[in-house]
C-alpha cells in the first residue's frame, strides 16, 4: 500500500486589475527605477491584503463617539516578514507600514549565473520565529531555488505558518516550492508563461534587484 502524499497548500493568483495594471508598467522596459520602486511598493500592499486575508481577529470592547460595543482586531500569531535579499526587501519595506508590529527579518542569496542555484550570504532571523506567522517576500519566482532554499533555512530556525508572496511567477517554479514545500501557500501576481535558457522569466520584467536598485 502506498502512503498517499498530501497535496500542496494552494496558490493564490491575485489577479486585481490594479495589481496587473501595475505589474504591466514594472514590465516595460522603459519604466524607471523610481516609478519601478514605486509599483513593486503599490502591488507588495496590494498582494499583502489576499496574503493576509485569513489573519484572525478576535472581538475588543470599543467606544466609538456614539457607543461601546465589540469590534474585531488583531489577534494570533504575531507575524513575521522575511525579505530574500536583495528584491524582496522592496515588498517587506512597503508591507511593515501595513503591519508596523512585524518582526522583519532578511536571508541573502543571490543566483549563481552559471548553475542557477541560489548562494547563501547572510540570515538574520526573529529570535521568536517559531511563535510568527512569516510571510516570505520575493518578487520573482524562477526556478523556485532560491525561495526553497530561504523557507528552508526558516523551517531550519524553527518557522512552521510559512507564506510565500511573489510578483512574478511560473509554474516550474511553483511546482518545485510545492514540491519541497507542500505546505506553504504561495501568493503572486501572476503566473508568466517560463523561463528562458538563462533561467529569466518570459516574458517577465528583467532582472528586479537590477531595477529596483538600478545596479545595470
Ligand atoms: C532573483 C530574485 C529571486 C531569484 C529567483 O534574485 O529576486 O531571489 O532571482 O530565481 P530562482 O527562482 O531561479 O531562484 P537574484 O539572485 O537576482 O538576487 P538579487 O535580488 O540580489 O538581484
Ligand atoms: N530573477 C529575476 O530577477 N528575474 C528573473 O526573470 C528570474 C530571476
Amino acid at each position: 500500500m502506498t502512503t498517499p502524499k498530501s497535496s500542496p497548500a494552494k496558490v493564490t493568483v491575485a489577479d486585481h486589475p490594479l495589481i496587473l495594471h501595475k505589474l504591466s508598467l514594472m514590465r516595460d522596459v522603459q519604466t524607471g527605477v523610481k516609478e519601478f520602486r514605486e509599483l513593486a511598493g503599490e502591488i507588495s500592499l496590494l498582494l499583502a491584503y489576499e496574503a493576509m486575508r485569513d489573519l484572525e481577529t478576535t472581538p475588543e470592547t470599543l467606544t466609538t463617539p456614539l457607543q461601546t460595543t465589540e469590534f474585531p482586531m488583531l489577534s494570533g500569531k504575531k507575524l513575521a516578514l522575511v525579505a530574500i535579499l536583495r528584491a524582496g526587501l522592496i515588498m517587506a519595506d512597503a508591507m511593515v507600514r501595513l503591519v508596523p508590529a512585524a518582526k522583519v527579518g532578511h536571508i541573502g542569496l543571490y543566483r549563481d549565473p552559471e548553475t542557477l542555484k541560489p548562494v547563501a550570504y547572510y540570515s538574520k532571523l526573529p529570535q521568536d520565529i517559531a511563535e510568527r506567522r512569516v510571510f516570505v517576500t520575493d518578487p520573482m519566482l524562477a526556478t523556485g531555488g532560491s525561495a526553497v532554499a530561504a523557507i528552508q533555512t526558516l523551517k531550519d530556525a524553527g518557522a512552521q505558518s510559512i507564506k510565500l508572496m511573489t510578483i512574478l511567477s511560473v509554474p516550474e517554479g511553483i511546482a518545485v516550492v510545492q514540491a519541497a514545500h507542500p505546505d506553504v501557500e504561495i501568493v503572486t501576481a501572476t503566473i508568466d508563461v517560463g523561463l528562458n535558457d538563462h533561467g529569466y522569466i518570459v516574458p517577465g520584467l528583467g532582472d528586479a534587484g537590477d531595477r529596483i536598485y538600478g545596479t545595470k
